[in-house]
């Protein structure tokens, strides 16, 4: 997930495809809006439709390895402890002959003393693993190696592996405590579980997991009344982001003070809410290099949760095989990146779900964030993840929550179909609530209902995560003023029912993410043209403001693809002066592709718009090398030769 993006609309959906593995052809009749109202008409998205489909090809699953696991690991409840085996029986099935397994283990642990301790990681001397280990209670991870000896030869197979373990540290006055706030009377704390997927719109999952998709609207059923609760959109920064006090313009922050260290570390984080609140708390994420706070950042100095992943996937990825699909990293050694986030979240819930309320965000990268047809070949395997999270009570006790951050941005799916630019917009937000919580709050369930259809954004979900923290407070008047979201004090808790009639900005939404407006083609060469010079003009006004041009090339226009007008809805007259469009366009050199939405006076030909917040809609890979500016990125062409610029 990536820190930069906005507030996106968040508007829901009510109408489900059947099976989506279906022809396009046997769906029921499709809503219109996802959201239709006096100020809103969100529209409605085929997953199935034909542009769509004829670049769509499903992405097989595929496993990571096809040996025996010769190092697995089990909870020992009665010892409280993990026990560690190797499987010498399976070692001779694999070798073909007798063998004796020798394996030792490495711990792995972050570098609490290093001067950016997220971009690094420690690793114990070898220790002989024997086949049985009872794991020192101070272990969180391990990487493994073993050997097949034969009688007459060392082998030459060995299998390298890495295993986490999610341990208990809380003291009796804590478990007296946890244990008080799981089963207080008047309001009790639910779990509070988050499963990302990053770059998955709500319909790239109806296309690509149609056994996910199926699983959430069955465990609906189970909890009756439709305990899943879609959404909208969410945003990264949402859950992970500031709660309250210093709170960041994203923004406007992201490029300069994100680098500087310690300044991740200063921000209020909700998950320090929880903890506030007596929580145990677990953040996951893989790719070490994408992750969230990480990409082209330091990254935390101090460790930001109870059971952070972050040292483990580092040194994964440093040591073991890596495997690319899609151009990402997505088997590391023996195993899915997103594996290793989901089995973490799966011990974590193994061991607190009945000691400690528990507040966990896992978040996965490596199979949607290069490609929009990734998300298939894990269909299967994250049904049975959800699965199995069943079965270990997750959903009795829990709000389980199913979000991205925003849709698939660039490549074919943005630049050859017409409802790319709806993808993007539109994430999804899956709200599972479990049946005491029905029955406790059923004013929430219902509130939460009517908002499906409804305009919301993710600071919404964010007071909504705010609101699981203090459930007995009634309206969103009697929430604490410190609480609200800075950049949009009109937005509130989702389980209080959102006005019927709301605006993006009501719900914090900018021009260019609102997907609000009807929009129609302007067809006035003469007109549109003008409006494309005035946008490269000013493109290349901003290269010489920001000091670029001795790396970027200055734009010249290629081509106008397509002009839209936003038709503002509920608009004022006294604005109807400015006009808003959506520009997509291309330049010279090298044809980059953006979009770009501006506001255009008519009366003296004037254009606003914030070229940082041009969207680029074909790869920037090749012709962004001289910058690790995410924001330049997007736009800068490197001259031939050009310095990196700082
Ligand atoms: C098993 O995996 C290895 C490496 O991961 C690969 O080289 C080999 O071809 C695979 N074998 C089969 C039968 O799939
Ligand atoms: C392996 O050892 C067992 C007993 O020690 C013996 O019965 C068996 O024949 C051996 N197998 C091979 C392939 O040497
Ligand atoms: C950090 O430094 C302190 C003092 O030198 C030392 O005791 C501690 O073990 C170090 N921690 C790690 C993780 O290396
Ligand atoms: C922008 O252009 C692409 C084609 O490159 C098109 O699919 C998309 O719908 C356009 N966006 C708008 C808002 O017209
Ligand atoms: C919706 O809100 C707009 C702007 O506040 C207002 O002009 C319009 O009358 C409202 N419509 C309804 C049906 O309430
Ligand atoms: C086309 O746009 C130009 C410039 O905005 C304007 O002067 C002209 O009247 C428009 N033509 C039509 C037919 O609307
Ligand atoms: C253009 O007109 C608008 C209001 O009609 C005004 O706010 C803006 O400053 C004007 N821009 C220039 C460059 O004159």
């Amino acid at each position: 997930m990536n820190l930069m993006c906005v507030v996106l609309p968040l508007g829901t959906l009510f109408s489900l495809v059947a099976s989506a593995g279906a022809a396009p052809e046997a769906q029921p009749p499709m809503p219109k809006y996802y959201v239709d109202s006096p100020l809103c008409q969100m529209p409605y998205v085929d997953p199935f439709s034909r542009d769509v489909m004829a670049i769509y090809t499903k992405d097989k699953e595929k496993a990571c390895h096809n040996d025996s696991e010769l190092v697995t690991a089990e909870y020992d409840p009665r010892l409280e402890q993990y026990r560690v085996h190797t499987r010498g029986d399976l070692a001779s099935k694999m070798a073909k002959e007798n063998v004796t397994l020798e394996c030792g283990y490495q711990k792995i642990y972050r570098d609490e003393n290093a001067t950016e301790p997220d971009n690094t990681y420690k690793m114990s001397k070898m220790m002989p693993l024997p086949d049985d280990l009872l794991l020192p209670k101070d272990v969180e991870y391990i990487a493994t190696r073993c050997l097949l000896n034969s009688k007459n030869h060392k082998s030459k197979i060995t299998q390298k592996d890495a295993l986490t373990f999610v341990q208990d540290h809380l003291s009796y006055a804590d478990l007296v405590r946890a244990f008080r706030l799981l089963h207080d009377e008047e309001e009790p704390k639910p779990h509070v579980i988050i499963l990302g997927i990053d770059s998955t719109s709500r319909i790239n999952l109806r296309r690509t997991m149609p056994q996910v998709l199926r699983f959430l609207r069955e465990s609906s059923r189970l909890v009756r009344d439709g305990g899943l609760q879609q959404g909208g959109r969410q945003h990264a920064a949402q859950p992970a982001g500031p709660s309250h006090g210093r709170q960041p313009t994203w923004r406007a922050s992201r490029g300069k003070s994100f680098k500087v260290k310690g300044y991740i570390d200063s921000l209020n984080y909700i998950w320090q809410r929880f903890k506030e609140a007596g929580y145990t708390t677990a953040y996951a994420e893989d790719c070490e290099s994408l992750s969230t706070f990480n990409y082209e950042k330091p990254g935390f100095i101090r460790k930001p949760v109870d059971h952070y992943l972050r040292p483990f996937v580092r040194a994964i990825e440093k040591t073991l095989r890596l495997e690319r699909r899609h151009g990402i990293v997505f088997c590391v050694g023996r195993h899915m990146s997103s594996g290793y986030v989901w089995d973490f979240a799966v011990q974590f819930v193994e061991r607190f779900l009945q000691r400690s309320p528990m507040f966990g965000l896992f978040w996965s990268n490596s199979f949607t964030h290069n490609s929009f047809i990734g998300a298939a070949a894990m269909d299967h395997l994250l049904r049975e993840y959800l699965q199995l999270f069943q079965k270990l009570g997750l959903f009795k006790r829990s709000i389980v929550l199913l979000v991205s951050d925003h849709g698939y941005r660039f490549g074919d799916i943005r630049t050859r179909t017409s409802s790319g630019y709806l993808e993007e917009r539109l994430p999804m937000l899956w709200l599972y609530a479990p049946p005491w919580f029905h029955q406790k709050y059923p004013h929430y369930v219902a509130n939460l209902r009517k908002n499906r259809n409804r305009l919301s954004s993710n600071y919404d979900l964010h007071m909504t995560l705010q609101h699981l923290l203090q459930l007995n407070t009634a309206s969103p008047e009697a929430f604490d003023p410190r609480l609200k979201a800075k950049k949009c004090p009109s937005c509130q808790s989702l389980f209080f029912e959102l006005p019927e009639n709301r605006s993006c900005s009501d719900a914090g939404i900018t021009e260019k993410w609102c997907t609000c407006h009807p929009a129609t083609t302007v067809t006035n060469r003469t007109h549109y043209e003008a409006v494309a010079r005035a946008v490269v003009q000013q493109m290349n006004e901003h290269l010489v403001a920001r000091k670029l041009t001795n790396f970027c090339e200055n734009f010249k226009l290629k081509e106008v693809k397509v002009m839209d007008r936003k038709q503002i809805l509920g608009e004022k007259t006294a604005d109807a002066a400015e006009e808003f469009y959506i520009l997509n366009f291309s330049t010279v050199p090298k044809k980059p592709q953006f979009e770009a939405t501006i506001q255009w006076n008519p009366q003296n030909n004037t254009l606003t718009m914030n070229v940082d917040e041009l969207s680029r809609k074909n790869s920037y890979k090749d012709t962004a090398k001289c910058t690790d500016d995410p924001i330049v990125k997007k736009y800068c062409i490197c001259k031939k030769g050009a310095k990196k610029h700082k």
